[in-house]
């Protein structure tokens, strides 16, 4: 059967399954613009948005009392799992003991040396959110290298950065599609070129007028778009040769290991930036700068002249409570043998797709990072963001995420991507296999 005809089935179905959610929705209306508290949760595939009631590890309830296992985990802001317990002991222990001072506790200390530890760059900064993160390190790179733009691959996402919701249309940089209310052209601010392309790069990079590059490093958020072999080494070489800071933004690619993508290959980045599950979900962020730059920064910027107008922090940045979470997180959430446990899951979990994907003979694939897989509705495997793009297909994607919805599995609501956390199980996988199995067999039917 096709999805046109199986789709409507699935919307009944949600809609018949859920009328405290529906009762909450039609609600919402009245108070929240648009019906809901941040314009993304409106982009779930049901008639309406699934009203949360509770989570716990690798599952949740939402308020008709049914339980789902979550591989969206918060887009990657929960990959620790919902509420694990060393983080929550600590943001109740630390929460009776102060929540923001605008002053340093030694937790940021603990922390600063840990990230230092696991991603090879000595000195660091902290922020709320990863968007954050990026805008501060994209300023400091303007700031050192008296520079107006930035680069960034096509069909990248960094947060809601002004410079980065560009794209190529027609080989020239024009306002990603959807982009509300860009502050000046996007290509006053940025170049763009594809990724793995290390010719356009080099093109881009030779006006010189390339503050950094700003990458993740692979692709996470158009599909996953791995390196080819020596990219990277290209990329490095190019940004060294031309003045250009490469910032890795490890947000995602955490998922990679303890390191991220960072440790596990051995980049060498100027800059790096991760937020999301860091704290376990609590708003925190980093952002870390090699010694050269830590050097450069320090001076350049002066230490206590205007730091409160200079564009960098905030007053609830770096705040007790982030940071205790930060701590209990890394120190006993996403350890080593976390992240082992998680990947090998990812493993079992692409197994499962691969072999779903062969038997019925749908012309899909599947691509793991860690612990983060993702199917693409495409035979081949996408070079560049561009090759990804164009493999999305909203129907598919909607019937697939509302088939497993009803079936009690949440995927992320943007594309096919599924996380694990430590507290998902070799049975939450195989669940998920089971449906998406099921699904294959009536689509090939
Ligand atoms: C790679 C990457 N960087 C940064 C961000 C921004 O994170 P936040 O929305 O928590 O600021 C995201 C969010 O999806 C991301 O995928």
């Amino acid at each position: 059967m096709n999805v046109g005809e199986l789709l409507p089935r699935e919307l009944d179905r949600f809609e018949r399954e859920h009328p405290r959610s529906r009762e909450l929705a039609e609600r919402a209306e009245g108070p929240l613009l648009s019906g809901v508290p941040m314009p993304w949760m409106i982009r779930w595939p049901g008639a309406f948005p699934l009203f949360a009631a509770e989570a716990e590890g690798a599952r949740f309830r939402d308020v008709d009392g049914h339980e789902y296992v979550d591989f969206c985990l918060g887009d990657t802001a929960a990959m620790t799992g919902h509420s694990p317990e060393p983080t929550v002991r600590a943001l109740a222990e630390q929460a009776g003991r102060g929540i923001t001072l605008m002053l340093p506790s030694e937790d940021s200390i603990w922390v600063g040396e840990e990230l230092a530890r696991r991603f090879g760059l000595p000195r660091w900064q902290f922020a709320l959110t990863a968007t954050d993160a990026n805008r501060f390190a994209i300023r400091l790179a303007r700031e050192l290298t008296k520079r107006p733009r930035i680069l960034v691959f096509n069909w990248c996402y960094h947060g809601s950065v002004d410079e980065t919701f560009a794209t190529l249309e027609n080989g020239a940089v024009a306002s990603r599609e959807g982009n509300v209310g860009p502050p000046v052209a996007l290509d006053e601010t940025t170049r763009v070129v594809e990724w793995n392309d290390a010719e356009a790069l080099e093109r881009e990079l030779a006006h010189g007028d390339v503050a950094c590059v700003l990458t993740e490093p692979a692709l996470t958020n158009v599909g996953i778009v791995l390196p080819e072999p020596g990219f990277h080494d290209a990329l490095r070489e190019a940004t060294r040769r031309h003045e250009t800071l490469l910032i890795i933004d490890e947000t995602h690619t955490i998922c990679a290991g303890p390191g991220g993508y960072t440790a596990a290959y051995g980049l060498e980045p100027d800059l790096l930036t991760i937020g999301k599950p860091i704290a376990g979900g609590v708003p925190a962020a980093a952002y870390g700068f090699s010694a050269e730059v830590a050097a450069l920064l320090e001076e350049l910027l002066p230490r206590d002249e205007k730091a409160d107008v200079g564009g960098i922090g905030g007053t609830v940045a770096a705040n007790v409570l982030s940071l205790a979470a930060t701590r209990a997180t890394l120190a006993e959430v996403l350890t080593d043998e976390a992240f082992a446990r998680m990947i090998a899951l990812g493993e079992r979990f692409e197994e499962g797709v691969a072999d779903a994907i062969e038997r019925h003979g749908l012309p899909w694939h599947v691509t793991r990072l860690g612990c983060r897989v993702e199917y693409l509705f495409r035979p081949e495997w996408p070079r560049t963001g561009s090759d990804a793009a164009s493999g999305a297909d909203a129907e598919l994607d909607r019937f697939i995420h509302l088939y497993a919805l009803n079936r009690g599995i949440l995927l992320t609501p943007f594309h096919n991507m599924a996380l694990m956390s430590p507290a998902t199980t070799e049975a939450d996988v195989d669940l998920h296999t089971e449906v998406f199995a099921q699904a294959a067999a009536e689509l090939s039917a």
